[in-house]
């Protein structure tokens, strides 16, 4: 594909959501989102493929019916992270508009209809579950739950949703529509720096490590920061302090992974001791046990803690994801049909691991040489976006021509 191409159709989504930093706020249901929504009806009018949304919100594409056969569906998501990059999930729906283009342009007549998706709060970045769309679709999240998740100003993602005329009472399992979908590619930019020592600029992913997300709550007393003495505190940011330099140091004793990247300070205020802390806590390792063993020391460390500073410290599992393996004959064959593409790894969640336990699955990494990820400074070269173009639409010849 020719870089410009790439270039022309990417800068479309430029000023959708954009920050004055730079980076990115399409939460889902956001009024970006929806400006990103109306961007994919119009690429997909532009190229006469038939859209729909299903029962989840999940937004499609269609080259062909995908109810009269075994659909190969490619795609990814618009949502991101709070002040995140341009290229975690839109790459990979830009991608596959224009890997369609290139089959078309090649004279292509798939045999299989192709499906090109738009997965809804992939990040969980407004009601905190992440890969919502896939997990309600795939039954890995109870309906009644998911609508009753709620964004940081109270607003339910069932609200949302009959905001934007979305019918929320049916989310729930798809499975007719799991059961007509032949295989799921997604394209994705890599998030991290495996690519940057090979020669190619695309790989295929062969696993997502284990990982989750728990809510961390530690109580002590609101009290004021100049007439109370120290023995008379229960401060439960002194608690939340220790755990978060304790989540460090068990990551990396077990040879993990441990992040606290978001707190609320109640009622955070400079001259008073906060009475309550709540913060989420993101951790991953390389496998299930060592995952374990993480939280497990965790626990017992933080509890230790609350008791000599007179606080509770609770934890409780927001979302937890075992190891995913990628279909290896799939993956195989593509990594083959991309002239023998370098297979790696992933610490990041995805769709794609979702779906993974119900269709074959696959993943292509778009180099990104600098790693950085989840922030606005996260970027890809136009010409390995457009080798990316490239790969995804000899993928989706393999698959579905
Ligand atoms: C999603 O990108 C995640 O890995 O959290
Ligand atoms: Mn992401
Ligand atoms: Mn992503």
């Amino acid at each position: 594909m020719d870089t410009s191409t790439f270039k022309r159709l990417w800068e479309e989504l430029h000023d959708i959501g954009r920050t004055e930093q730079g980076g990115y706020r399409r939460y889902a249901w956001s009024e970006a989102d929806l400006a990103c929504r109306n961007w994919f009806r119009r690429q997909a009018e532009r190229r006469d493929m038939e859209v729909e949304s299903d029962r989840n919100g999940n937004l499609y594409a269609w080259w062909g019916t995908w109810r009269t056969g075994e659909a190969v569906l490619t795609g990814s998501h618009f949502d991101s992270v709070p002040d995140g990059g341009a290229y975690d999930g839109p790459l990979g729906i830009v991608s596959a508009f224009l890997a369609v283009d290139v089959l078309r342009e090649q004279g292509a007549r798939p045999r299989r209809p192709i499906g090109i998706a738009a997965f809804t709060e992939e990040e969980g970045a407004r009601f905190g579950v992440p890969c919502l769309g896939t997990r309600l679709m795939t039954g890995a999240i109870d309906p009644e739950r998911a609508r009753r998740l709620a964004d940081a100003d109270g607003a339910t993602l069932g609200q949302a949703m009959e905001e934007n005329n979305a019918d929320a009472g049916v989310l729930g399992p798809d499975t007719e529509r799991l059961a007509h979908l032949a295989a799921f590619v997604e394209l994705h930019i890599e998030q991290g720096r495996a690519l940057d020592a090979e020669t190619a600029p695309v790989g295929v992913a062969d696993a997502i490590r284990p990982h989750g997300r728990w809510r961390l709550t530690f109580t002590g007393e609101g009290n004021h920061a100049g007439t109370t003495l120290l023995p008379d505190r229960c401060d439960p940011m002194l608690t939340f302090a220790f755990t978060v330099l304790a989540a460090r140091k068990e990551a990396r004793l077990a040879g993990g992974v441990a992040t606290v990247g978001r707190a609320e300070i109640d009622p955070g205020a400079t001259n008073a001791i906060p009475g309550r802390v709540r913060a989420w806590l993101d951790a991953r390792a390389p496998d299930e046990a060592t995952l374990g063993q993480i939280l497990t020391g965790l626990e017992s460390k933080m509890h230790e803690r609350a008791g000599r500073d007179g606080t509770l410290a609770a934890i409780e599992t927001e979302t937890q994801t075992g190891t995913v393996e990628f279909d290896p004959a799939l993956r195989d064959r593509l990594a083959t049909a991309l002239g023998g593409a370098p297979t790696l790894p992933t610490g990041a969640g995805h769709d794609a691991g979702v779906l993974a336990a119900h269709i074959p699955t696959a993943m292509l990494f778009v180099r990104n040489r600098t790693g950085v990820s989840h922030a606005p400074a996260e970027t890809a070269t136009d010409d390995d976006c457009a080798a990316g173009v490239d790969a995804l639409a000899a993928a989706l010849r393999e698959l579905a021509c």
